[in-house]
């Protein structure tokens, strides 16, 4: 279904009694035909004015079926690229040019064909953190949303995963396939170790552990639940249970609090920040919107190619 430019999806919107640069945002917004789409990581601010907050997954759908000229993409790179890929006719602001992944540029497309040239039998399933032209690399793309039914949706055999290792291995305890991960990661959840887990099970004995699939295999051995970002706010709104020590990016913590607030949730470590997640802030979303830059675009025959595994894996 098609959206409008104004449609709320996630119930975000802006905060009663909001600042001047919130109302001129949304002001102009609405004189650009934009929408705002805001990673579930984002600055409470930043998810305030957001059309759409979610999961990768989530604000990939989004970006693919959303009417509207211009999309501006409050999270880091790869995000923005791939809304690029999928809305080429679309204008994609990244409001903070400098906001990265550096799980993204563990691995190159040079590096991949390497890969592949070694094992020419295997299907390649590429995170979607990773660059454009690994994408146009890769047969079908996943998120941690969806990583085990997109491996086990390929007909090969044989699963060159990039790039992230832990993700990896998760798949690894629920498909029969044999996966060759790359050895990339997140810089903030594989820092998590087991005696966090055990500390904060001491500290809240009666909470339950939820941990991204990004954590290492022994962190995620520890865990009660595993579940990308928008499967842990959504774990926390359905179990029974009232306290959860929650083991991912810190600024999930304020859809947590808006939308279960009669739960209590404990980050695992209040250290777990993206510093990337963070460098969109309102001023630099205003002056996007204001000066329509700074601009994300995919050279068509890159996003041609790319966006075959994007939309094999919307598709499933
Ligand atoms: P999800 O929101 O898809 O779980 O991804 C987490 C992440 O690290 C995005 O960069
Ligand atoms: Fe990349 Fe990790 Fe930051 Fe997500 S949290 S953008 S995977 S560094």
């Amino acid at each position: 279904m098609k959206k409008n430019a104004s449609t709320r999806i996630q119930g975000v919107c802006r905060v009663k009694g909001g600042s001047d640069i919130q109302d001129e945002i949304l002001r102009l917004k609405e004189e650009r035909h934009a929408i705002i789409l805001a990673h579930n990581y984002q600055r409470a601010e930043v998810q305030d004015i957001a059309d759409v907050v979610g999961d990768s997954l989530e604000l990939a759908r989004a970006a693919a079926g959303m009417d509207g000229n211009v999309i501006v993409f409050c999270g880091v790179d790869f995000m923005a690229e791939t809304a690029a890929v999928l809305s080429p006719k679309k204008t994609v602001l990244l409001p903070a040019p400098d906001a990265c992944c550096p799980m993204a540029d563990m691995i190159t497309a040079d590096q991949l064909r390497l890969v592949k040239s070694r094992h020419p039998n295997a299907a390649v399933v590429c995170y979607v953190n990773t660059t454009a032209e690994v994408k146009a690399e890769s047969d079908i793309c996943c998120t941690s949303a969806n990583a085990v039914a997109v491996v086990n949706s390929v007909p090969e055999k044989e699963i060159i995963f990039v790039p992230d290792r832990n993700l990896a291995r998760y798949a690894v305890r629920f498909t029969k396939k044999t996966i060759l991960p790359w050895e990339g990661y997140c810089l903030v959840h594989d820092r998590y170790t087991p005696a966090q887990v055990s500390f904060a099970r001491r500290l809240h004995p009666n909470a339950i552990v939820l941990v991204h699939p990004e954590c290492r295999p022994e962190v995620i051995d520890c865990a009660d639940h595993v579940a990308s970002t928008s499967g842990i706010l959504k774990l926390v709104r359905t179990l029974p249970d009232k306290e959860f020590i929650i083991g991912t990016e810190v600024g999930i913590l304020h859809r947590l609090t808006k939308e279960s607030p009669e739960k209590t949730c404990y980050p695992l470590s209040p250290d777990a920040i993206c510093v990337n997640m963070k460098k969109t802030d309102l001023v630099k979303v205003r002056n996007a919107l204001v000066s329509m830059q700074p601009r994300v675009t995919v050279p068509a025959e890159i996003a041609d190619r790319a966006r075959g595994a994007i939309e094999r894996m919307l598709a499933l």
